[in-house]
């Protein structure tokens, strides 16, 4: 009997299970971490790598009318003042002037500090981007940031990704990187760090056209996350008001989750017009226009950017999946991840060390690795394993018994229902195969048999 007990996660039951089952860590976790950056452990790096392969394989693979980029993170510091960043990516920081704690004044309800009630200073703007040097000299004709977007990469290999790909417009790059911001207030998890990764589309589109793109590109971006099992009551989107308007967009809409901490930004999809290329056209003195076919005109194209953060997206994932239910009067705690995301796929468990179960449960096993990502776990009682596996996500168990040394067949545990099968060994890789693409588990190999409905 399993009875579901869960509404929302907390953000701080979240954080504690993703440290003690491997997803994420504090940084630097020995020396007390450093505010706002996180590790992803053992467990985490899988499902952060399936979320970007995810998106890679809608984005790219996918897709006749986009390609791929990868640019370096330290760019020619012109490339900022062109893109507005030196003089505009700044928010307004005020400082209590009683205990000296710093808040983004934008973030306030009220005109005071949250801490301790003090007076606060008057705002002043703060620009975000961090600052290194480049080379041995540490002086300002030397300083390079570390990039606050992914985006500028994009724009200024506008041309080379034209002229290598030979794509005519519509067409689109996408990127997946490293960014760094260094925030003024920080928090709620992995959700605002000073570093972290995006997903960034450049969709380049005829002037007049770009409204269709627009509102396409919302849907799709919308539709993707819904693809991956993100539960629609959870996601939304929301329109920016023209106040609201970074200084390069015409028009943006967030797609916002339902956090621990309530809505907030998951992804914006913005109009950002031709305000990037014609900013970097005037400031390298290049050309980075398109000559139209029919018009047989250099136009400069405008952009719709899809903007999502890896991290954010994990989080999101991680909070839509969380379940909690009662099972035989015991909470079972697990995640429901979509097959494509789940860090592991397969977990092979004998049911004892004994050798002569151990060694068909390893051959088991190795048959398995080279197809998913597949975790050997002999170490408890098979119903404490199975909670483990719960815990981390792992849409399917492969249990290796006794009586698999007689008839040759194992059982395979679903982790939504906990109902199992029991399939011939040689069939186990191609049923699982067709499991994790969705076949339901009651559809059995030759020489199957449903086993048991229920943990
Ligand atoms: N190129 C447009 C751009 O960077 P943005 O809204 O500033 O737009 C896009 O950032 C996405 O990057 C956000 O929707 C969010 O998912 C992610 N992001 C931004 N700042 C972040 C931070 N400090 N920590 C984690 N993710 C962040």
């Amino acid at each position: 009997m399993s009875e579901n007990v869960t509404g929302k996660v907390s953000m701080e039951k979240l954080v504690s299970l993703c440290q003690r089952r491997g997803f994420i860590f504090p940084s630097s976790d020995i020396y007390g971490g450093l505010s706002a950056c996180w590790d992803y452990g053992p467990v985490g790096v899988e499902l952060k790598r399936n979320i970007k392969e995810a998106w890679w394989r809608a984005s790219v693979q996918e897709r006749d009318d986009m390609v791929g980029l990868d640019t370096s993170i330290l760019m020619n510091p012109k490339v900022w003042e062109a893109s507005g960043h030196v003089t505009k990516f700044s928010d307004p920081l005020v400082e209590c002037k009683n205990c000296h704690q710093r808040w983004r004044a934008d973030d306030l309800k009220e005109n005071k500090c949250p801490d301790c009630g003090g007076e606060l200073t008057e705002p002043q703007l703060f620009n975000l981007m961090f600052k290194t040097f480049m080379g041995p000299v540490e002086e300002a004709a030397n300083i390079v940031y570390l990039r606050p977007e992914t985006a500028q990469g994009i724009f200024v290999n506008f041309q080379n990704a034209l002229n290598t790909s030979r794509k005519r417009l519509p067409f689109g790059v996408a990127q997946i990187g490293k960014a760094f911001r260094n925030e003024i207030t920080t928090g709620n998890f992995i959700f605002r760090s000073r570093e972290f990764e995006q997903m960034e589309i450049e969709y380049f589109v005829k002037p007049g056209t770009d409204d269709k793109w627009f509102d396409y590109w919302v849907e799709e971006r919308l539709n993707w996350y819904i693809k991956l099992g993100i539960k629609k009551e959870n996601i939304r989107l929301r329109e920016h008001s023209k106040d609201e308007l970074a200084h390069y967009a015409k028009r943006c809409f967030d797609i916002d989750y339902n956090f621990p901490m309530g809505w907030s930004e998951l992804e914006g999809v913005a109009n950002r017009g031709d305000f990037d290329l014609k900013q970097h056209m005037e400031y390298s003195g290049k050309s980075l226009t398109y000559l139209d076919e029919e018009s047989k005109e250099h136009i400069v194209p405008y952009v719709i950017e899809p903007s999502a953060g890896v991290d954010r997206s994990v989080l999101a994932v991680l909070c839509d999946a969380y379940d909690e239910e009662i099972v035989n009067d015991e909470l079972r705690v697990l995640f429901h991840f979509h097959t494509d995301l789940a860090p592991i796929k397969v977990a092979v468990l004998p049911l004892s060390r004994k050798e002569n179960l151990a060694a068909v449960a390893k051959d088991v096993y190795a048959d398995l690795r080279p197809c998913f990502v597949t975790q050997y776990d002999d170490t408890q009682a098979i119903g404490r394993r199975y909670r483990r596996q719960d815990e981390l996500g792992t849409p399917y168990c492969v249990t290796v018994d006794f009586q698999s040394l007689e008839d040759k067949m194992a059982t395979i545990r679903e982790r939504d229902t906990m109902n199992q099968i029991r399939v011939p060994i040689p069939a186990l890789r191609e049923t699982l195969q067709a499991k994790l693409a969705g076949e339901d588990l009651f559809v059995l190999p030759e020489g199957g048999q449903i086993w048991k409905e229920g943990d």
